[in-house]
């Protein structure tokens, strides 16, 4: 079967790994390319699809990925949800602890939007989200970002404990790539 070859529109190593390992019949790349737009949408989905029309103006002949995740905490409502990159600065953990101090609800979800635009134009899209809630200290070393103080549901280990394998199988993002696989193969 040919690869399907496409570039991956973020500069996050940690996403490229997880949609390598969640598409392996596809040849992704990170698209390279500096100047990416802001991230200024109101959701997930207006975000990745400014970051694939983007990449398509760089790469035009190929299947251009869009992606935006975030996390929501319920005891916060919602936040730092489609605002998360920009979260706490250089430290987002920290901050997001410290705001939780007081709070008892601790549930949360992580959600990944996927946009595919092939070289027509043509958009494709996959979302997945993953439950869980969020614990005091942070623990575990694989994954990023938030992963050292989220806990899936039915799981005792944090997304970073659990691990890279572990991810790629059960992550937001393996489910959006799952969706968008299923969509693209249409
Ligand atoms: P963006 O998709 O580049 O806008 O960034 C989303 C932000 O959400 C990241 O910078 C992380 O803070 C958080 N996030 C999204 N997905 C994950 C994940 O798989 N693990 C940990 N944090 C994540």
């Amino acid at each position: 079967m040919e690869r399907l070859v496409a570039r991956l529109c973020s500069t996050n190593p940690g996403k490229l790994r997880e949609l390598r390992a969640a598409l392996p019949e596809w040849e992704i790349e990170l698209l390279g390319a500096d100047g990416y737009p802001p991230e200024t949408g109101e959701t997930y989905y207006e975000n990745a699809r400014t970051k694939a029309e983007f990449g398509r103006t760089h790469e035009p002949e190929l299947l251009v990925i869009g992606e935006d995740s975030g996390l929501e905490v319920a005891g916060l409502g919602g936040r730092p949800g489609v605002h998360s990159a920009r979260f706490g600065g250089d430290d987002p953990v920290g901050r997001l602890l410290a705001e939780l101090h007081d709070v008892t609800d601790r549930r949360a979800r992580y959600i990944c939007e996927l946009v595919t635009l092939d070289p027509d134009g043509v958009e494709h899209r996959g979302t997945g989200t993953l439950e869980g809630q969020i614990v005091d200290e942070p623990r575990g070393s694989e994954g990023f970002g938030y992963d050292p103080i989220f806990v899936p549901e039915g799981e005792d280990g944090t997304v970073a404990e659990l691990g890279n394998e572990w991810k790629r199988r059960n992550s937001h993002r393996a489910r959006a790539a799952a969706a968008l696989r299923a969509a693209v193969d249409l």
